[in-house]
């Protein structure tokens, strides 16, 4: 019997994307670092924290609908911007078109596979993300670049420390696809001919490189040329921050943030929003699940800016837990991704409306209305769950 392409949960997406992608893209996507604590805890952290349901007076109609950074989304959940490459010959641009059909918000990497123009012309409601990377100007033209494609907000992510390295091994990628490495990586492809197949048919190779990086009248450089740009670069100080966020001149979001201390330094360079998030837990491992340290952030600086969250979300129930403990809305990494291996541009949509059915069926037995009353109230909290970092002011070390 063929098999449904619908799946019932994004487990079952991961499933189907590792028997489909190479080992070597599969591998790209699952990414995490060092033991893999981080990546882990993003998600389990989730099933840590109970509901609290309630048995009568549900509400027989919800409303899911909020805005972040002032754009209406259909549902809290955003998709978070990755690089693609490799996964699906439409890239981005399918990503964009499901998450308009859904009415979702797409966060476009500038690592990502498609131009931004393609993009904002799939998606309108697009936001635009950027590294701290090459020098000021040649960000102000990426930003510029944007703004007159019609991004609607910019996600300045700046929380990668270039850690690598896995106990389970990191895949192979090569900087570009030609013939010799393509008889390199025969052995990896080949078994997976319905991944070959996509791109055969599309008449297309996986193209490694990163046009939104491109340079006036340049060449769009390859995925690890910008990624050396980006090491090469002084990282940025807080003033920087500031700097990005006057030279962009909209909404603007800093994803990234875990600490206490930092969102309100946010806060004083002018943010509109921060995103709780240890990129996945891609980045330095063993920092504690996001959704822990959600509570402690959105105490700070909730009344300010808006407190998003992203890292392990991959059920509604998840979204409303987050929703529960103070988050406006979560962006979404790895599951869609599955959702965009297994079945395409219908595959990114089977995620999102696995999402929005399991908030839906989280607010309505939890007897709200909206997903703006759920509150702590909602949820089992197991003692020492919630983590506070840079909360404290560390004191001085004495003199003698
Ligand atoms: C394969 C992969 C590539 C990513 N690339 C980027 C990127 O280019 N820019 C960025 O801001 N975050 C990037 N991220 C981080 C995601 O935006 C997001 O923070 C993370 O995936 C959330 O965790 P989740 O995958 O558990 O949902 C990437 C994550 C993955 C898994």
């Amino acid at each position: 019997m063929p098999q449904n392409p619908w799946f019932e949960t994004v487990a079952e997406a991961q499933r189907r994307a590792r028997k489909r992608l190479p080992s070597s893209v599969y591998g790209a996507l699952v990414a995490g670092s060092e033991h893999g604590r981080t990546i882990d805890d993003n998600a389990a952290a989730f099933v840590d924290l109970g509901f609290a349901p309630h048995v009568v007076g549900h509400h027989a109609e919800r409303d899911l609908t909020t805005t972040v950074l002032g754009v209406e989304t259909a549902f809290p959940v955003l998709i978070s911007p990755t690089g693609v490459q490799a996964v699906h010959p439409e890239g981005e641009v399918a990503v964009a078109r499901a998450a308009a059909n859904r009415g979702v918000i797409m966060g476009l990497s500038s690592f990502a596979s498609k131009p931004v123009e393609e993009v904002v012309a799939a998606n309108p409601d697009t936001f635009f993300q950027l590294y701290w990377s090459g020098t000021r100007d040649s960000m102000v033209q990426r930003m510029d670049r944007a703004r007159s494609a019609g991004a609607k907000a910019l996600i300045a992510t700046l929380d990668w420390s270039f850690s690598h390295g896995r106990d389970w091994g990191s895949p192979q990628i090569p900087d570009k696809l030609d013939v010799r490495t393509m008889a390199k990586f025969a052995p990896d492809v080949l078994p997976r001919p319905r991944w070959l197949w996509t791109y055969l048919r599309s008449g297309r190779l996986p193209d490694l490189t990163v046009p939104n990086l491109r340079p006036p009248g340049g060449e769009a450089p390859t995925f690890f040329g910008a990624y050396g740009e980006w090491m090469q670069t002084t990282p940025p100080t807080w003033e920087d921050v500031a700097w990005l966020r006057k030279e962009w001149g909209g909404p603007f979001l800093l994803k990234g943030v875990t600490r206490v201390d930092d969102a309100k330094r946010a806060v004083d360079a002018g943010v509109t929003a921060i995103s709780v998030s240890n990129h996945g837990g891609n980045n330095l491992d063993t920092t504690p699940a996001t959704v822990r340290v959600l509570p402690s952030v959105v105490d700070a600086v909730g009344d300010d800016i808006e407190v998003l969250l992203d890292g392990g979300v991959r059920r509604g129930s998840d979204v409303a837990k987050a929703l529960a403990l103070g988050a406006r809305a979560v962006l979404v990494g790895r599951a869609y991704l599955w959702g965009l291996a297994a079945n395409g541009q219908a595959g990114v949509e089977n995620v999102l409306d696995i999402l929005r059915g399991g908030l839906d069926s989280a607010v309505l037995g939890l007897g709200r209305s909206s997903v703006h009353e759920l509150s702590p109230d909602d949820l089992v909290i197991p003692p020492g769950f919630a983590l506070t970092l840079g909360g404290t002011s560390v004191p001085a070390p004495v003199a003698g």
